[in-house]
């Protein structure tokens, strides 16, 4: 296990060989949507639709970093950071998601990672960052099983051209995200509305991720390390349950949040909390050993961790302010709530760090041994160049202090954390949002892609330096 001493000053440091760095992902920084042999993605399908994003943005342009990862590699090294994830665009490689490869893709990848090897950063490539080629989706998408093959043909196909380049695969980003936002709620690419589909995606998402890492494993010369990358949403219940069915509630949220997607890749199988209408259905799961295949070992685990959820008792049909019904039908006598006084950030998103100090303890306990990496932590803020030139976001500084200070004392209380990848190294194409939230810590400009360090850069390129959390700079 590792451990993180205190420093001379009392300053909470971080273990010796810590990853430090950045995340993004193709769809939201690459733009080059026609360049180079790329085949369409659900997102292409989705964002030109009238009416599904916010100012009718596209991830068309984004921010060139396909042209521009040169610069943006450089920007990393500048900061001292040791590690990037980024995703791997499906549709570049496998343009119709199958059968013949562009080479042109794979070409674009292998610069990309001889440029992060050049500057001596670790990358940690990410297999599906939502943009599945349309192609399938045509065909089903996840809510049919041979998506789940396709995408191992897709993981054996990057595993022998990159393999050797890379130091870390991550199969899937956020499933959980997928098959509610993706195919339930319809909010995001492809837009499905459909309970059914939605339930059969998860299985299939998994699936796809059991076949992914034994197809990688078999395919990446010198075993590089395998994990997945989970959404995390602790519940709390700050002043403890109160009642049976908060306690209750809280089991059935925590088990379709979190562990929907967590027991079956580290156990092999669903959890019993969950409410059917979340689960695969049996005609899904009846076809083969798949629970074992999901639950081939794993290098590492992956965490995205933005925001929990606080419940406690109270009326579902008669809310308080700051309460709102449990998502996924009622539960009688329980609601979620934001706690008074906790921030919130312009997306909406309660600012807890404790939710991720929890979280982390609490995964290690469940997980003896088992690297974690935070894979996303970060927030959107209404960021400006002010009349200096300068983007001066304390919002950020002060998010990013409490949040890596919380996993400090999460790494001292003896959880196994080997990294993390701040969300997000430039303002970025941020899905249903469009351009109109920004997560970088590089401001973009997207008239002109200039790109501006905003004052976090400096922030978390001296937490780099120190290998410690510093005393919080004077606003
Ligand atoms: C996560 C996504 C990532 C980004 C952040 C803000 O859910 O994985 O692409 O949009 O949220």
């Amino acid at each position: 296990m590792t451990t993180a001493p205190a420093s001379a000053n009392g300053a909470l440091t971080f273990p010796e060989g810590f990853s430090w760095g950045t995340a993004t992902a193709s769809y939201q920084i690459e733009g080059a949507a026609g360049a180079d042999g790329r085949g369409l993605s659900v997102w292409d399908t989705f964002s030109r639709a009238p009416g599904n994003v916010r100012g009718g943005d596209t991830g068309d342009i984004a921010c060139d970093s396909y042209h521009r990862y040169r610069e943006d590699v450089a920007l990393m090294a500048s900061l001292g950071l040791n590690a990037y994830r980024f995703s791997i665009a499906w549709p570049r490689i496998l343009p119709s998601g199958r059968g013949a490869v562009n080479q042109r893709g794979l070409d674009y990848y292998k610069a990309l990672l001889d440029e992060l090897g050049h500057r001596g950063i670790a990358a940690a490539a990410t297999l599906f960052h939502w943009d599945l080629p349309q192609q399938l989706q045509d065909e089903g998408g996840w809510a049919e099983r041979d998506t789940a093959a396709r995408f191992a043909d897709y993981a054996a196909v990057v595993a022998g051209a990159l393999g050797d380049r890379v130091d870390r695969w991550i199969t899937l980003n956020e499933p959980q995200v997928v098959a509610s936002h993706g195919y339930r709620t319809g909010e995001h690419a492809p837009g499905v509305r459909d309970p059914d589909a939605a339930r059969a995606a998860t299985h299939h998402l998994l699936l796809g991720h059991g076949l992914a890492v034994q197809a990688l494993r078999a395919g990446s010369p010198g075993g590089v390390p395998v994990g997945i990358t989970l959404d995390m949403h602790p519940v709390r219940l700050p002043g403890g349950p109160g009642t049976d069915a908060v306690e209750q509630a809280s089991r059935i949220r925590d088990a379709e949040l979190n562990r929907l997607y967590l027991e079956p890749v580290l156990h092999g199988r669903y959890p019993a909390q969950a409410r059917q209408t979340l689960l695969p259905p049996d005609s899904v799961l009846a076809l083969g050993d798949d629970l074992e295949v999901i639950a081939q070992p794993i290098d590492f685990l992956g965490v995205n961790y933005y925001a929990p959820i606080f419940m406690r008792a109270g009326d579902p049909a008669d809310l308080r302010h700051g309460e709102r019904k449990v998502a996924g039908g009622d539960l009688p006598g329980v609601v979620e709530y934001a706690p008074a006084g906790l921030e919130r950030t312009p997306m909406g998103w309660l600012v807890d760090p404790e939710g991720l100090y929890e979280l982390l303890v609490r995964l290690s306990e469940d997980a003896p041994g088992l690297p974690l990496y935070i894979t996303e932590n970060g927030c959107a803020a209404e960021d400006y160049v002010n009349p200096n030139g300068d983007v001066n976001d304390v919002e950020r500084i002060r998010y990013l202090h409490l949040h890596l200070d919380a996993a400090a004392r999460a790494i001292r209380d003896g959880a196994n954390l080997a990294g993390y990848y701040l969300w997000s190294l430039l303002d970025n194409f941020e899905w249903g949002y469009g351009y109109q939230k920004r997560f970088g810590i590089v401001f973009v400009d997207f008239g002109t892609q200039r790109r501006i360090p905003k004052a976090s850069s400096r922030f978390y390129a001296s937490v780099v330096r120190a290998n410690a959390v510093p005393a919080l700079p004077a606003t």
